[in-house]
């Protein structure tokens, strides 16, 4: 896996952001079962509910393309500090993340980023296969 790629991409992406609302720009790259990478920035709205997170819409992207699997996410926006992913897109990444082990990589910038598991950031999840017990 290409940690420079995800980190670069998600850092790229975060210069589309559309935050005209909160200024608070956001990016995301995922990592899928073929080794693409899709990206994603975040996308606000004057009826701010309708807002679209970063992770999402580069998990969309992907999924839309056909990648249900992803195997890393890399995100980015405070560029002085560590953003996390919200609790949506922490459920979102878990409803297509190949397994809880897959890397969620924090990126303050190129050189400084820190790496977490899924299950470390979404401990105890519900997921698919609690429906199906
Ligand atoms: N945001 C993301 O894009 N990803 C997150 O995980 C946290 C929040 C965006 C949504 C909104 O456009 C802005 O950051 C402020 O909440």
């Amino acid at each position: 896996m290409d940690i420079n790629e995800l980190v670069t991409g998600a850092l790229e992406a975060r210069e589309k952001a559309y935050a005209p609302y909160s200024q608070f720009k956001v990016g995301a790259a995922v990592l899928v079962e073929d080794n693409s990478i899709y990206r994603g920035c975040n996308i606000e709205n004057a009826s701010f509910g309708a807002t679209n997170c970063a992770e999402r819409t580069a998990i969309f992207k992907a999924v839309s393309e056909g990648h249900k699997a992803i195997k890393a996410v890399a995100v980015t926006g405070d560029p002085n500090g560590y953003t996390f992913p919200c609790g949506i897109c922490r459920q979102v990444i878990a409803e297509f993340a190949e397994d809880g082990n897959i890397p969620i990589i924090i990126v303050k910038n190129k050189e400084d980023y820190i790496t977490k598991t899924l299950d470390e950031i979404l401990p105890g999840s519900f997921t698919k296969k609690d429906l199906n017990s």
